[in-house]
């Protein structure tokens, strides 16, 4: 049995996508199938569309789905047909760090997330009346389509008090944006925090300072519109990356030096910035998936004061927990993200990508019905 299934197939480097008919496989055992509703789009989305990185083309990618579950394949107790669920990355369950509350290190992150093939080896989908493979299982999921398969690991039941277009973006870039800063640098009333690319990731991890009280919360971007949204979140200060020397700028905020900051760039100049303008003791989260031969410099002598670089996938965050904990946070009001979220109609996904790549929009979230 197959699903007839409407998908946007990207089938060329740096190319559109095209909506097509697909046919999907049935689930198999530990796996589930989801009736999409909404899907955000998240800027991995975006590098992968742009730059060679593991996943083999034609591929069907989107990993912020949300929706209904239509079918469960064998073994999967956690969801039921009819469930309202949102769909995040995949891990293997097995490894020694999903064994120990760390999936987003997991062992298989790579073959899982960006191969291309389902953990049981097999291509989701088939085109062209079943005779083309099109790769699929994008993040457990690949979710710009009418339907996805994705793990039982990675489908988390939620409630019905959200439509899915607030949903949809809790399953990659709002877990990513505020998991950095609730969990991977743990921000308090007392730090001074900074966010550099004030994107959906950006915000997020923005919102959790709020959330949290930092004393300080400044924002970086160069797109202006993007540093008055971030005013609108509550951002004390904000600096438009124009070219000034940010170091100056921010100690000019903080003379003594920020406690906390994200980046989301992946801008070689703004970390370095970034690390020259932290506090002793400060930490420096970067999160960006940089374009293939990016590198960064700067002075280590920087890290001594017990200042902290480090990367982090996912806000270090396990979303079966950490996905229904944010998702009350924002039901009791305290991380408030619908003010990021633009919707566009599925068939409209070549214009929300562009849209958001020029800063026109932070989150876009395609509306499949
Ligand atoms: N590590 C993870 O688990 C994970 C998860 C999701 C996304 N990501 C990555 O995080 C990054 C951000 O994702 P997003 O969806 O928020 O993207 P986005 O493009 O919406 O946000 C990035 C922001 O950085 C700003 N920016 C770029 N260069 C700048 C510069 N030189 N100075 C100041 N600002 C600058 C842009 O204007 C933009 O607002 C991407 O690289 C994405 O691939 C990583
Ligand atoms: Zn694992
Ligand atoms: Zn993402």
């Amino acid at each position: 049995m197959t699903t007839t299934t409407l998908a946007a197939v990207l089938r060329t480097r740096g190319g559109s996508y095209r909506l097509e008919q697909v046919e999907l496989a049935d689930p198999g055992p530990g796996q589930v199938l989801v009736k999409i509703a909404a899907c955000g789009i998240c800027f991995t989305d975006i590098g992968v569309q742009r730059y060679e990185q593991g996943t083999p083309l034609p591929h069907v990618l989107g990993h912020e789905g949300a929706g209904t579950v239509a079918k469960v394949g064998a073994g999967v107790t956690n969801v039921a047909p009819g469930d309202r669920v949102v769909l995040s990355y995949a891990s293997c369950g097995a490894c020694a760090n999903c064994a120990h509350d760390h999936p987003q290190y997991c062992a298989s992150f790579m073959p899982l997330n960006y191969g291309g093939v389902l953990s049981d080896g097999s291509v989701p989908m088939r085109g062209h009346g079943e005779e083309e493979a099109i790769f699929g299982g994008f993040f457990g999921q690949s979710s710009f389509a009418t339907h996805a398969i994705a793990y039982a690991r990675n489908t988390v039941k939620v409630g019905s008090e959200l439509p899915f277009a607030l949903l949809a973006p809790f399953g990659c870039g709002l877990q990513t944006g505020a998991g950095t800063a609730y969990n991977t640098l743990d921000v308090k009333a007392h730090h001074a925090f900074a966010v550099m690319g004030a994107g959906s990731v950006g915000l997020a991890a923005l919102l959790a300072a709020v959330d949290r009280g930092c004393r300080t919360i400044i924002a970086v971007d160069r797109v202006p519109e993007r540093l008055e949204m971030a005013r609108r979140l509550g951002a004390t200060h904000t600096l438009l990356a124009d070219g000034r020397d940010l170091v100056a700028a921010l100690r000019g905020i903080e003379a003594g030096g920020l406690d906390r900051i994200v980046d989301t760039t992946g801008v070689s100049a703004v970390i370095r910035a970034g690390l020259e303008a932290l506090a002793s003791r400060g930490q420096l989260a970067m999160l960006a998936v940089t374009a293939p031969g990016t590198e960064i410099t700067f002075n280590p002598n920087t890290l001594l004061g017990g200042r902290a670089l480090k990367g982090a996938v996912e806000g270090d965050a396990d979303p079966q927990a950490f996905i229904p904990w944010l998702i009350g946070r924002h039901l009791s009001g305290r991380f408030d993200h619908a003010p990021l979220i633009t919707e566009y109609p599925f068939s409209a996904i070549n214009e929300a990508v562009a849209d958001m790549a020029a800063g026109r929009v932070v989150k876009p979230v395609l509306v499949m019905d």
